[in-house]
Protein backbone atom coordinates (compact mmCIF):
# COMPACT_ATOMS: atom_id res chain seq x y z
CA UNK A 1 0.00 0.00 0.00
CA UNK A 2 0.93 3.79 -0.82
CA UNK A 3 2.43 5.79 1.66
CA UNK A 4 -0.17 8.46 3.22
CA UNK A 5 0.12 11.16 5.09
CA UNK A 6 -1.86 13.00 8.30
CA UNK A 7 -1.40 15.99 10.35
CA UNK A 8 -1.55 15.64 14.04
CA UNK A 9 -1.64 18.07 16.67
CA UNK A 10 -0.33 17.31 19.79
CA UNK A 11 -3.17 20.03 21.66
CA UNK A 12 -2.62 22.47 24.52
CA UNK A 13 -3.59 19.77 27.18
CA UNK A 14 -0.89 17.35 26.07
CA UNK A 15 1.74 20.36 26.29
CA UNK A 16 0.50 21.43 29.79
CA UNK A 17 0.13 17.79 31.03
CA UNK A 18 4.33 17.27 29.85
CA UNK A 19 3.55 14.55 27.14
CA UNK A 20 4.69 15.46 24.51
CA UNK A 21 7.52 12.99 24.51
CA UNK A 22 5.41 10.38 25.59
CA UNK A 23 2.91 10.87 22.78
CA UNK A 24 5.66 11.36 20.24
CA UNK A 25 6.96 7.74 21.87
CA UNK A 26 4.06 6.28 21.46
CA UNK A 27 3.46 7.73 17.65
CA UNK A 28 7.44 6.80 16.55
CA UNK A 29 6.64 3.07 17.98
CA UNK A 30 3.51 2.47 15.98
CA UNK A 31 5.79 3.09 12.84
CA UNK A 32 4.96 6.55 11.90
CA UNK A 33 7.57 8.66 10.69
CA UNK A 34 8.08 12.49 11.42
CA UNK A 35 8.28 14.30 8.11
CA UNK A 36 8.06 17.96 9.42
CA UNK A 37 7.26 19.19 13.34
CA UNK A 38 7.20 22.61 14.95
CA UNK A 39 5.44 24.45 18.23
CA UNK A 40 3.43 27.31 17.83
CA UNK A 41 0.31 28.91 19.33
CA UNK A 42 -2.53 29.42 17.83
CA UNK A 43 -4.91 32.37 17.93
CA UNK A 44 -8.95 32.31 19.01
CA UNK A 45 -9.06 33.03 14.74
CA UNK A 46 -6.74 30.75 13.11
CA UNK A 47 -7.94 27.93 15.57
CA UNK A 48 -11.24 28.85 13.91
CA UNK A 49 -9.90 28.81 10.44
CA UNK A 50 -8.28 25.38 11.19
CA UNK A 51 -11.49 23.60 12.12
CA UNK A 52 -14.10 26.19 9.75
CA UNK A 53 -16.00 23.19 8.82
CA UNK A 54 -17.21 23.27 12.64
CA UNK A 55 -18.24 26.69 12.77
CA UNK A 56 -21.87 26.28 13.17
CA UNK A 57 -21.10 23.39 15.89
CA UNK A 58 -22.13 24.56 19.39
CA UNK A 59 -18.85 23.59 20.29
CA UNK A 60 -17.03 25.58 17.94
CA UNK A 61 -16.38 28.39 21.00
CA UNK A 62 -15.28 26.17 23.30
CA UNK A 63 -13.19 23.96 20.74
CA UNK A 64 -11.23 27.67 19.51
CA UNK A 65 -10.77 28.80 23.67
CA UNK A 66 -9.01 25.80 23.92
CA UNK A 67 -6.90 25.30 21.08
CA UNK A 68 -5.97 28.51 21.37
CA UNK A 69 -5.16 28.55 24.89
CA UNK A 70 -1.44 27.65 25.19
CA UNK A 71 1.34 26.23 22.31
CA UNK A 72 0.39 23.22 20.29
CA UNK A 73 2.53 20.76 18.20
CA UNK A 74 1.35 19.98 14.76
CA UNK A 75 3.24 17.65 13.00
CA UNK A 76 3.34 15.78 9.77
CA UNK A 77 3.26 11.94 10.02
CA UNK A 78 3.94 9.35 6.84
CA UNK A 79 3.29 5.53 6.95
CA UNK A 80 1.36 3.46 5.02
CA UNK A 81 -2.37 3.86 5.98
CA UNK A 82 -1.47 6.41 7.90
CA UNK A 83 -5.20 8.09 8.18
CA UNK A 84 -6.81 5.58 9.83
CA UNK A 85 -3.60 3.70 11.47
CA UNK A 86 -3.30 7.19 13.32
CA UNK A 87 -6.96 7.14 14.23
CA UNK A 88 -6.91 3.78 15.84
CA UNK A 89 -3.38 4.84 17.89
CA UNK A 90 -5.69 8.00 18.89
CA UNK A 91 -9.19 6.40 19.85
CA UNK A 92 -12.42 7.83 19.55
CA UNK A 93 -12.81 11.40 20.12
CA UNK A 94 -14.60 10.89 23.32
CA UNK A 95 -12.25 9.21 25.52
CA UNK A 96 -14.92 7.95 27.55
CA UNK A 97 -15.39 5.78 24.55
CA UNK A 98 -11.87 5.27 23.28
CA UNK A 99 -10.19 2.21 23.55
CA UNK A 100 -7.81 0.78 26.13
CA UNK A 101 -4.51 1.48 25.21
CA UNK A 102 -4.74 4.50 22.90
CA UNK A 103 -3.62 7.79 23.70
CA UNK A 104 -6.61 9.67 24.48
CA UNK A 105 -8.15 6.85 26.39
CA UNK A 106 -5.23 7.07 28.59
CA UNK A 107 -4.21 10.80 28.77
CA UNK A 108 -7.69 12.62 27.90
CA UNK A 109 -9.91 13.89 30.04
CA UNK A 110 -12.95 15.16 27.78
CA UNK A 111 -13.89 15.11 24.37
CA UNK A 112 -12.72 18.80 24.09
CA UNK A 113 -10.02 18.39 25.73
CA UNK A 114 -8.70 15.10 23.72
CA UNK A 115 -4.60 15.52 23.66
CA UNK A 116 -4.40 15.16 19.89
CA UNK A 117 -5.99 15.83 16.66
CA UNK A 118 -5.71 13.72 13.63
CA UNK A 119 -7.01 14.21 10.13
CA UNK A 120 -10.11 12.41 8.97
CA UNK A 121 -9.03 11.88 4.77
CA UNK A 122 -5.81 12.58 2.76
CA UNK A 123 -7.23 15.52 1.54
CA UNK A 124 -7.62 16.73 4.37
CA UNK A 125 -4.26 15.68 5.79
CA UNK A 126 -2.84 17.91 2.97
CA UNK A 127 -5.01 20.94 3.30
CA UNK A 128 -4.55 21.09 7.19
CA UNK A 129 -0.33 20.51 6.83
CA UNK A 130 -1.14 23.15 4.52
CA UNK A 131 -2.50 25.24 7.61
CA UNK A 132 0.59 24.85 9.17
CA UNK A 133 3.83 24.48 7.23
CA UNK A 134 4.96 25.76 3.79
CA UNK A 135 6.07 22.90 1.37
CA UNK A 136 9.70 23.76 1.61
CA UNK A 137 9.10 22.70 5.35
CA UNK A 138 7.19 19.30 3.80
CA UNK A 139 10.01 18.19 1.64
CA UNK A 140 12.82 19.25 3.87
CA UNK A 141 12.52 15.30 5.09
CA UNK A 142 12.17 13.67 1.76
CA UNK A 143 13.91 10.38 1.58
P1 LIG B 1 -10.55 16.86 16.75
O1 LIG B 1 -10.20 15.51 16.23
O2 LIG B 1 -9.45 17.82 16.96
O3 LIG B 1 -11.62 17.53 15.76
C1 LIG B 1 -12.63 18.42 16.19
C2 LIG B 1 -12.66 18.57 17.66
O4 LIG B 1 -13.83 19.13 18.19
C3 LIG B 1 -12.58 17.22 18.31
O5 LIG B 1 -11.30 16.68 18.14
C4 LIG B 1 -12.99 17.51 19.73
O6 LIG B 1 -11.90 17.92 20.54
C5 LIG B 1 -13.94 18.68 19.54
N1 LIG B 1 -15.31 18.25 19.79
C6 LIG B 1 -16.04 17.41 19.06
N2 LIG B 1 -17.25 17.27 19.61
C7 LIG B 1 -17.28 18.03 20.71
C8 LIG B 1 -18.24 18.30 21.70
N3 LIG B 1 -19.46 17.73 21.66
N4 LIG B 1 -17.91 19.13 22.69
C9 LIG B 1 -16.69 19.71 22.72
N5 LIG B 1 -15.73 19.50 21.80
C10 LIG B 1 -16.01 18.66 20.82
Amino acid sequence: MAKQRTLAILKPDCVRKGLIGEVIRRIQEAGFTIKAMKMTRLTKQTAGGFYAVHREKPFFDELTTFMSSGPCVPVVLEKENAIEDFRKLIGATNPANAEEGTIRRDFADSMGENIVHGSDSEENGRIEAAYFFAESELVANES
